[in-house]
């Protein structure tokens, strides 16, 4: 494989946000989900990402973080030690042997809870392809590269607007494909921050358990009509029959893993309060359904027209710290405005 001319490189990549949730993997260290996934690109919550393979005076991968005061910091502890795993093995697979400096900056507030494994393995994935010269990728080659770094949402954020990823069992290799451009229906996902605290038990651990809990193999046996709804609802821009399809399958996703051996409990107080805000919302007229991910946080998924009334109505819960406004996004794209 050749390389072409390495050069300093940043991409901006996106979070994104499943409908039909990624739970349980036949194999983690290739990252197999037992099931199909579909998800929603965002547009807001993005990782920016700037490699530069030139620095004379790096001798090993360097990898710092822009803080929210603008400084840069270099990486610590295991975020530190799997993001630079992850540059080795990227660099190995295109062939590049020298060292980079890397620093990465998440456009949304470092610990509002908001998982930036997504785009920030995505985002480093493409920049270190970009500054090293590999050559352009298709995006199933990006999405399995980018899977590699043990983050399988990631391997969704390659691509924008709805994007499906198949079960281990369909492709022993799964690459995340899309199925409906962004332009094709304007989704807004408000976020609600009900905590900035660190969750207490990562998704990987989530994977890890999910087939102890005795609801898991129940969900895999409903999961292919619920996905047959969800992507036609999205085909067809049908939120009546999308929303009640998207809101059944985060309770589940919680479900089995406050079932799971040892359980784990994502959800606060608020949690169940934004919860009830949004069904209120609903008996109301407004249309808007939630989803969660492994945490506390909520996701609420309505059209433009609604999204005053429900960041109103929720904005104003005593538990509620903050509320981002998301929408579908485009997916990663190479900029030239870079961190350092
Ligand atoms: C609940 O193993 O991709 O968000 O690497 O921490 O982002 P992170 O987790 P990952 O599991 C994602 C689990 C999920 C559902 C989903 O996004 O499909």
């Amino acid at each position: 494989m050749s390389l072409r001319p390495a050069r300093k490189a940043t991409v901006v990549a996106p979070a994104n946000i499943a409908f039909v949730k990624y739970w349980g993997a036949h194999d983690l260290e290739e990252v197999r989900p037992v099931n199909r996934s579909i998800s929603m690109t965002l547009r807001e919550a993005v990782t920016r990402t700037t490699v530069d393979p030139h620095a004379a005076d790096v001798e090993t991968d360097e990898l710092e973080i822009v803080g929210d005061d603008g400084q840069l910091r270099r990486a610590q502890g295991l975020f530190e030690s799997r993001a630079l795993a992850h540059v080795r093995r990227v660099r190995d697979e295109i062939g590049y042997e020298a060292p980079v400096r890397i620093a990465t900056h998440n456009s949304f507030p470092t610990g509002a809870g908001i998982a930036s494994s997504a785009s920030g393995f995505t985002a480093l994935t493409l920049a270190i392809r970009a500054a090293c010269g590999a050559p352009e990728g298709g995006a199933d080659v990006l999405s399995r590269q980018v899977r590699r770094s043990g983050s399988g949402s990631a391997a969704r954020s390659v691509l924008g607007g709805y994007v499906e990823w198949p079960s281990d069992s369909e492709d022993s290799d799964p690459a995340a494909a899309a199925f409906a451009p962004a332009s094709h229906w304007d989704l807004i996902d408000l976020i609600a921050i009900v905590t900035s605290e660190t969750k207490s038990v990562t998704s990987r651990d989530g994977h890890r358990r999910a087939a102890t809990s005795p609801h898991f193999a129940r969900r895999l046996e409903l999961l292919d009509r619920r996905l047959g709804i969800v992507q036609k609802a999205i085909v067809d821009r049908d939120l009546a029959a999308l929303g009640p399809v998207l809101e059944e399958e985060a309770i589940e996703l919680h479900l089995v893993a406050m079932s799971s051996q040892p359980p784990i409990f994502y959800w606060e107080p608020a949690t169940l309060a934004v919860l009830s805000a949004v069904r209120q919302l609903r008996d109301e007229g407004v249309p808007v359904w939630a989803t969660m991910d492994a945490g506390p946080n909520v996701h609420m998924i309505c059209e433009p027209e609604a999204e005053t009334a429900v960041a109103e109505r929720v904005g104003a819960l005593a538990g509620v710290v903050r509320l981002l406004h998301d929408r579908v996004g485009m997916g990663p794209m190479e900029v030239e405005d870079h961190l350092f």
